[in-house]
C-alpha cells in the first residue's frame, strides 16, 4: 500500500521523513519517476541561477553493491567513533531514547543499502574544501540542498521514501572512483535511498515550538 497520490502542501512538508525501515526493497523504481523528481528539483533556487549539480543514480545491482560496501564502512567507523547519535544527549532520558530509535533505523539502512533499488548522489560542480569565505561555503552548499529537498519532496509525492544520508562522504573518493565522478570536479554532497515506502501513514515528528527558533529583531 501507498500513501494516496494527492498530499496537499501542508501535509507534504510536515510528513516527509527519513525513510530507512519502511524502503520497499522488492520493487523497482520506474526510471521515469527518478526523472520526474529531477525535473521538479531543477525548480529550487540556486546561486547565479547556475543549477551546478548532477544527479548520479545507481540502480544497477552490482553497482549499489559497491557503493552500499563503502557506505557500511563508514557506519562502522561512526558506530565505534564519539559523535555517534546516541552518546549525544547525554542526561536527557527521552532524548536518548529517541536517538536510539534512530540509530536502530540507521543501523538498519547501513546494512541493507545495497537493497534499495536505487542510490541517488547529487553533486556539486567544484570541491567544498576550495570554498574559503562564509559566503562562498554558503553558495556552495546553499545552491545544491535546495533541489536535493525539493528532490525529496516530489518522490514523497510519488509513493516514494528518502532519507538525507551524508555518511559515506567519509570515504567520498572511493565512490567517486566506483561511480566514475570526476573527484576535482564535483563534490558528492549526499546520499538518498530511493524506495517504494511499505505502508503510509507518515506523521509529522515531534517538534519544539517555534518560538524556541525565533529572534524578532535583534537576538537578545
Ligand atoms: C546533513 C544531514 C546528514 C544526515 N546524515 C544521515 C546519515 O548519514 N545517515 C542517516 O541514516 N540519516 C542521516 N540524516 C537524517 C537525519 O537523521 C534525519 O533527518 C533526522 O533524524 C530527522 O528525521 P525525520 O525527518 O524522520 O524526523 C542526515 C540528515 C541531515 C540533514
Amino acid at each position: 500500500m501507498t500513501e494516496p497520490a494527492s498530499l496537499d502542501a501542508h501535509e507534504l512538508l510536515t510528513t516527509t521523513r527519513a525513510v530507512r525501515r519502511r524502503l520497499d526493497l522488492e520493487r523497482a523504481v520506474p526510471r521515469e519517476l527518478v526523472e520526474e523528481c529531477v525535473q521538479i528539483a531543477l525548480q529550487a533556487p540556486s546561486g547565479g541561477n547556475r543549477r551546478a549539480y548532477r544527479f548520479v543514480v545507481v540502480d544497477d545491482p552490482e553497482q549499489r553493491e559497491r557503493v552500499a560496501a563503502v557506505y557500511r564502512k563508514a557506519f562502522e567507523i561512526y558506530r565505534a567513533g564519539p559523535t555517534v547519535a546516541t552518546k549525544a544527549f547525554e542526561g536527557d532520558a527521552e532524548r536518548t531514547a529517541v536517538q536510539e530509535r534512530v540509530f536502530d533505523s540507521v543501523e538498519h539502512l547501513a546494512r541493507n543499502l545495497h537493497r534499495v533499488p536505487a542510490l541517488v548522489i547529487p553533486c556539486m560542480a567544484g570541491r567544498a574544501q576550495d570554498k574559503q569565505t562564509v559566503r562562498a561555503q554558503a553558495g556552495f552548499w546553499g545552491s545544491v540542498f535546495p533541489a536535493v529537498w525539493s528532490f525529496q519532496l516530489a518522490a514523497r509525492q510519488r509513493g516514494l521514501g528518502t532519507a538525507l544520508t551524508t555518511m559515506h562522504l567519509e570515504f567520498e573518493r572511493e565512490v567517486a572512483d566506483v561511480l566514475a565522478i570526476p573527484h576535482d570536479e564535483y563534490t558528492q554532497v549526499c546520499l538518498l535511498p530511493l524506495a517504494f515506502t511499505t505502508g503510509g501513514g507518515f506523521r509529522p515528528a515531534q517538534r519544539e515550538p517555534a518560538e524556541h527558533f525565533l529572534r524578532w529583531n535583534s537576538w537578545t
